[in-house]
């Protein structure tokens, strides 16, 4: 199946979820398009809704693979039959278990990353990771403005404030920071 006949196929469940919007998934795929990311890094994949906007992403540049990191089991499963469908399991590694354990072990570099799975622990996934982390590699968060930017404000605080990064608010979606590695 077109990964766009199933994107839209899951937003119709877009809530139950809690997907992106297509507007923010949109924002992503154009991104990892031009910026032509090689390795991506996802945290909180639910049913691989955002992932397939990735996906479609490393597609279209015929180049690229996709981590993506999921603790829910179910939702895990789902994501995975997902990939199957649309044939995109090839270049994604699904990691099922929780991000904080996993990222510790990964040793690869990351051109691209998006964090949208516990919104208190932000900024501990990107402390996690951070070395590994290209020059000019993007880190982009979701929920920066909604439904509690008070949980991710010390993620915001720390990529705008560090010297590590470049970053600012994208207004797609429900806020997404968008930061570069300096
Ligand atoms: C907002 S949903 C992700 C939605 C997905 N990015 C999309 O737009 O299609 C957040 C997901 O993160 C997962 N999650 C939360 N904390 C996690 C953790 N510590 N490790 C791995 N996954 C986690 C949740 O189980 C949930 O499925």
């Amino acid at each position: 199946m077109k990964i766009d006949q199933v994107l839209k196929e899951l937003e119709a469940t877009q809530q139950q979820f809690w997907n992106i919007s297509p507007e923010a998934g949109k924002f992503l795929y154009d991104l990892v398009k031009k910026c032509k990311s090689l390795q991506i890094l996802e945290i909180g994949s639910s049913n691989g809704y955002s992932t397939l906007w990735l996906a479609k992403a490393v597609l279209e540049n015929k180049q690229g693979c996709i981590i993506t990191i999921e603790q829910d089991i179910q939702r895990a499963a789902l994501a995975h039959q997902n990939f199957e469908k649309t044939g995109v399991q090839r270049f994604i590694d699904l990691k099922i278990g929780d991000a904080k354990q996993i990222l510790m072990h990964l040793d690869q570099e990351f051109d691209f990353i998006f964090i949208d799975a516990r919104k208190s622990e932000y900024l501990e996934y990107l402390k996690l990771i951070e070395k590994n982390i290209k020059k000019w590699g993007i880190v982009v968060a979701d929920n920066i403005l909604y439904p509690y930017p008070q949980k991710v404000r010390n993620y915001v605080e720390y990529m705008r404030t560090s010297g590590v990064f470049t970053s600012r608010l994208e207004n797609v979606g429900s806020g997404m920071e968008v930061s570069i590695k300096k």
